[in-house]
């Protein structure tokens, strides 16, 4: 491989949340920006998104108010799983940009304020990997496939697969390869598709190529990494048969990882200890953040020990329904966990891989099992939807910790139910029926029909996946300058946290509230209060209204389904 040379990169700027809390690292109040690359903004007119689209829209999102962007993987892809088969770590892929371009993007990030989160993809590579090329290239036994995981069949003629894993989408987890002289031969595990062969990361040549990527990377001024999989890099190298668990594997949603063959062995520990210590030689708070769909917020907090990654996604949050015992039992359980290990929260609604929240919140009981793909349990109303989602958008700015805002949460997207199957991306869909193209749908930026200045103009492609024509009503250049809209409202929320020191890292304190109201308190002189009953609550007298997801009624109560931050001292007046 290549070595990856320094390159000259202007430091990561400050956030809001270092001045207010007395320079403590970024990452442990950041608010950041998912931006699912080929969905953000096409710059080049062939209906996918690119680094040219993204740097046009820097504006928009310094705007916002966010201290970061969380960019999907970029890298050279045969895309397919949507880039996270990489054939490529030190290159971007053609349909993306350049290499140069993403350099230039940093930096152009950095200028207007937004720290640069890349992703990272260490459980698998791409089928057209060098490493995986040569791997086929070479014989059992071989150097070559010792950085994968190639078996021998079982069967009187290998027939048969070296175990009973199966595919998080779909089928078994081993394929079949033939060898050079054209024989079936040996078999290769991919947890995900057959062209996302897994690494076997007890190969000292993994842990190094891996290191070097993280270098190449930190070397070009990135300020942190997403853990792709981070719960499923190492295998337990018997490779037990999972028996009765094996049809939990599929399960859209997370499998119960406790005790699994390959979710969440501890040995994953050693990999992400050794990143902290690679990351911690660069200067500017470097961070990762963890992809860990793991059973037990106990379990999540073994990956953010203080020798460990700083923050991970938490997902217990995101699957919650709309519901107030719900919700205060994960924040409770958030905070005392991750609390115990010194480490932040790290709350999200919303990502590329599950139904957008909006839809989720649709249903009538708060949508238990929707994140997982589960079908309605009543009508969807889609206005009752974006009345939570707007409640939650300041639910979960309000919250201790950091808050990841999926590209789209700030326009009130919902998820696109109606895609043709003959448009369908996701390589789920041929398997399972299941899609999560519903969440990937491009970002409708102004006019009033498809591409809605996604593509310039001139384009010569349709967007990827067909947009809403009703999204004409929920445009960026439409909800711009609207103060009802839900971009003014996440505007407002960003930009009220920047400044205020209650807000990001920190506490909260409980205060008592009717029932199905949640509601605390944030020193120095913050409150935030979300109504999940069915009718209206008072809000504590004397305090100032800073906003609120819905206007107040006649009587200045709050509506159900609506959230209000206030500050509890009104600052002395002269
Ligand atoms: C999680 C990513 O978010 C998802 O989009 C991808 O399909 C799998 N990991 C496999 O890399």
């Amino acid at each position: 491989m290549e070595e990856s040379s320094a390159v000259e990169v202007e430091p990561a700027p400050g956030t809001g949340h270092e001045r207010a809390h007395g320079g403590a690292p970024w990452w442990r109040g950041a608010s950041i920006y998912q931006v699912y690359l080929r969905s953000f903004a096409d710059g080049n007119g062939d209906g996918v998104g690119d680094i040219a689209g993204l740097r046009s829209h820097l504006e928009y999102l310094a705007a916002l108010g966010v201290d970061a962007l969380w960019i999907n993987p970029w890298y050279r892809s045969p895309m397919a799983d949507g880039g996270y088969d990489v054939a490529d770590y030190r290159d971007i892929d053609p349909l993306f940009g350049t290499l140069a371009d993403a350099e230039d993007l940093i930096a152009a990030c950095h200028e207007h304020g937004l720290r640069v989160i890349a992703d990272i993809v260490p459980n698998h590579t791409s089928d057209q990997h060098e490493w995986f090329k040569a791997a086929l290239a070479s014989p059992p036994g071989s150097r070559e496939r010792a950085r994968f995981w190639f078996r021998p069949g079982r069967g009187a003629h290998g027939e048969l697969p070296p175990n009973d894993w199966r595919s998080r989408f779909g089928g078994q987890a081993w394929t079949r390869v033939k060898e050079a002289d054209g024989s079936p031969g040996e078999w290769y595990l991919h947890l995900f598709t057959p062209e996302q062969p897994d690494l076997n990361w007890e190969n000292p040549e993994v842990v190094a190529e891996f290191d070097a990527i993280l270098r190449f990377w930190l070397d070009r001024g990135i300020d942190g990494f997403r853990i792709d999989v981070a719960h499923g890099l190492a295998k337990d190298p018997a490779l037990p048969d999972l028996g009765a668990r094996a049809d939990d594997s599929e399960k859209f949603g997370r499998p119960d990882t406790l005790g699994h063959p390959h979710w969440d062995r501890d040995a994953v520990h050693d990999i992400f200890q050794h990143w902290r210590r690679v990351a911690d030689e660069y200067p500017g708070d470097r961070m990762f953040v963890a992809e860990a769909w793991v059973t037990g917020l106990d379990r999540l907090a073994l990956y953010v020990r203080s020798n460990e990654l700083q923050t991970a996604f938490n997902f217990e949050f995101l699957m919650a329904p709309w519901r107030a015992p719900e919700l205060r039992g994960v924040i409770d359980d958030t905070m005392r966990t991750l609390g115990a290990v010194g480490a932040p929260a790290t709350w999200v609604l919303s990502n590329h891989d599950v139904p957008r929240h909006l839809t989720r919140y649709a249903a009538a009981d708060g949508g238990g099992g929707r994140w997982r793909g589960e079908p309605l349990t009543g009508p969807e109303d889609l206005a009752l939807g974006l009345r939570r989602a707007r409640a939650a958008a300041l639910l979960t700015l309000a919250l201790p910790g950091g808050v990841y805002i999926y590209q789209g949460d700030e326009l009130g997207l919902w998820e696109v139910e109606d895609i043709p199957a003959d448009r369908m991306q996701d390589p789920t869909f041929a398997n399972t029926g299941r899609t999560r193209d519903g969440s990937r749908v491009p970002l409708p930026w102004s006019g009033d029909a498809p591409p809605f200045g996604f593509s310039p103009a001139d384009a010569t492609a349709e967007p990827w996946l067909p947009q809403p024509a009703a999204w004409r009503d929920i445009t960026a250049a439409r909800q711009q300058g609207d103060p009802t809209s839900t971009l003014e409202l996440y505007r407002m929320a960003l930009r009220i946290r920047h400044g205020n020191p209650a807000l990001g890292d920190g506490t909260l304190v409980w205060d008592d509230a009717p029932a199905d109201v949640l509601s605390f308190t944030r020193e120095p002189g913050f409150r935030c209060v979300v109504n999940l009953s069915a009718a209206p609550v008072a809000l504590p007298v004397g305090e100032e209204l800073l906003v609120a997801s819905a206007p107040l009624t006649a009587d200045g109560e709050l509506e159900s389904d609506a959230a209000a931050w206030l500050a509890t001292k009104l600052p002395a007046r002269e």
